[in-house]
């Protein structure tokens, strides 16, 4: 797949363009800034999902943000994070693609490790607005850290733990003004393959963000 990567896209993300053109180089993410933001009253006031998105870019400073706030390291002598997970098993993992590619996101480096260049906005869901959203995240479980024998628990576990870190990405997003929606309607087959999944990784649900239209 042949990566559309412009300078400005390069340069908003911090990729050397260089790199980006022979495929996808690592984002380190800036530190996250905590300080600030809507009191979380006024956050749980203003959290609603948005379906109507303007394809302008999310700054890298808000992405490293949004993501912290999703599920970023908040104790790091232990590395625990911003959303609960049950045992603390951490099973799920934020991919995240842009119109340049695919990435994970590392926690506890901060950091978007590359997964494939390409732009995969499309096949993240099933409505048009993905496609042209700046950001769908997609959450995707690693069933194989849950030591849990059942199916049935596997997938309570990663589900409720998916819960938390989408609702800190509303409550961030309607902190920022952003736009967001979380989204079950997923083709989880192809998105799968074209994330180049491991068998015991589940997508959970996908999530769009970008700012609102209109
Ligand atoms: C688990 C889950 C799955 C959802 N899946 C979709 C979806 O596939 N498409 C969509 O447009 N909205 C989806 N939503 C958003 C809900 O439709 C939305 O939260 C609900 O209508 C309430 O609106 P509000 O979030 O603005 O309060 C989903 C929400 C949850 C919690």
């Amino acid at each position: 797949m042949t990566p559309s990567v412009t300078l400005a896209a390069c340069l908003l993300l911090g990729i050397p363009a260089t790199a980006a053109a022979q495929g996808l180089a690592p984002v380190q993410l800036p530190a996250p800034q905590i300080q600030g933001g809507k009191p979380l009253m006024e956050a749980l006031r203003d959290r609603q999902s948005i379906r109507a998105f303007l394809p302008d870019d999310i700054p890298l400073q808000t992405l490293s943000n949004l993501l912290w706030a999703g599920f970023g390291v908040n104790r790091p002598e232990s590395g625990r994070r911003t959303a609960p997970s049950a045992v603390n098993w951490q099973e799920v993992d934020i991919y995240v693609t842009t119109r340049e590619g695919a990435y994970r996101y590392d926690a506890q480096a901060h950091r978007l490790e590359p997964v494939r260049a390409g732009d995969f906005r499309a096949i993240t869901g099933t409505v048009p607005f993905v496609a042209t959203a700046p950001l769908n995240l997609v959450y995707v479980a690693d069933l194989a850290k849950i030591t849990r024998e059942s199916e049935e628990e596997k997938n309570f576990y990663s589900a409720i733990d998916t819960g938390f870190i989408a609702q800190n990405v509303y409550l961030f997003c309607a902190s920022e003004g952003l736009a967001t929606v979380v989204r079950a309607q997923v083709d989880r087959e192809a998105l799968a393959e074209a994330l180049g999944l491991r068998p015991e990784q589940k997508i959970i649900v996908a999530q769009t963000v970008g700012y609102p239209a209109g």
